[in-house]
């Protein structure tokens, strides 16, 4: 079957890499413009969870989607990895790249940080496993409650050590979104060649916005703006 001969081609995993790569950026587009909600007050932000939430199965359909995504997006960069690995066992003695950037060169163990940030980052909000229980109550940040995202928020970035975390993962995000969101259309063939490869106008202005957006939250609490 085509789709077969396709997964098992480099062309095949690197398209499968650049369509979920775009899937995980317009969530992470929506996730953002959400959290900028914190800025509206509890009423909005809490609103705007508890309207998510009520989807119900829809909800669950859109997880479904976004894990396939993730899953998918991180064995094809698993797979090409060896590949690349088994072509080249010996690097090449002088590297003269084109386009290399330090975005590039991040690729893999940034993509590895973030895949450690989304767990630890589901554990904090999602299931608030991090959060103390009245079994833990020793834990580092104030109670967790799944109806009060705000308050989530607010009382979890109170603790300038998490807002680093968030701080630095953001970093890498926005590297990782710097390379992935140009990458993915040139594999796609969506645009040309370029003679300029590192003039990425919608790229940049994507990486940039999500990291500001994204960035805004935990600084603002930490800051007191938000409280
Ligand atoms: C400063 C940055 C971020 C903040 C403040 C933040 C905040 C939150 C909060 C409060 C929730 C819980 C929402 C709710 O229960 O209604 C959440 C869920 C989530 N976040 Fe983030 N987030 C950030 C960055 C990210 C990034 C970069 C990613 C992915 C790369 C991400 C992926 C997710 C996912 C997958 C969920 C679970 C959604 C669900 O319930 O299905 N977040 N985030």
């Amino acid at each position: 079957m085509w789709l077969v001969t396709l997964y098992r081609s480099t062309i095949g995993k690197k398209s499968i890499m650049a369509v979920t790569g775009l899937v995980l950026v317009a969530f992470v587009i929506v996730h953002m413009a959400g959290n900028l909600q914190v800025f509206l007050g509890p009423a909005k932000m809490n609103g705007y969870s508890a309207f998510l939430k009520s989807t119900g199965e829809l909800l669950w359909l859109v997880r479904l989607g976004l894990l396939t995504a993730l899953v998918l997006h991180v064995l094809m960069a698993w797979q090409l990895t060896r590949v690349a690995a088994a072509a080249r066992p010996h690097d090449y003695a002088r590297r003269d790249a084109r386009a290399s950037t330090v975005a590039s060169r991040t690729m893999r163990w940034g993509g590895v940080l973030l895949l450690a940030f989304i767990v630890f980052h589901l554990l904090h909000f999602t299931t608030g496993t991090l959060f103390p229980t009245a079994s833990r109550p020793d834990a580092v940040y104030p109670a967790f409650s799944e109806h009060d995202v705000y308050g989530n928020v607010v009382s979890a970035f109170h603790n300038p050590w998490v807002v680093a975390v968030y701080v630095v993962a953001m970093l890498f995000l926005l590297l990782h979104l710097f390379h992935g969101a140009w990458s993915s259309v040139r594999t796609l063939g969506l645009s040309k060649p370029s003679p300029q490869p590192l003039h990425r106008r919608i790229a940049t202005v994507v990486a940039i916005v999500v990291w500001l957006g994204f960035t805004a939250v935990p600084v603002a609490v930490l800051l007191g703006v938000v409280r």
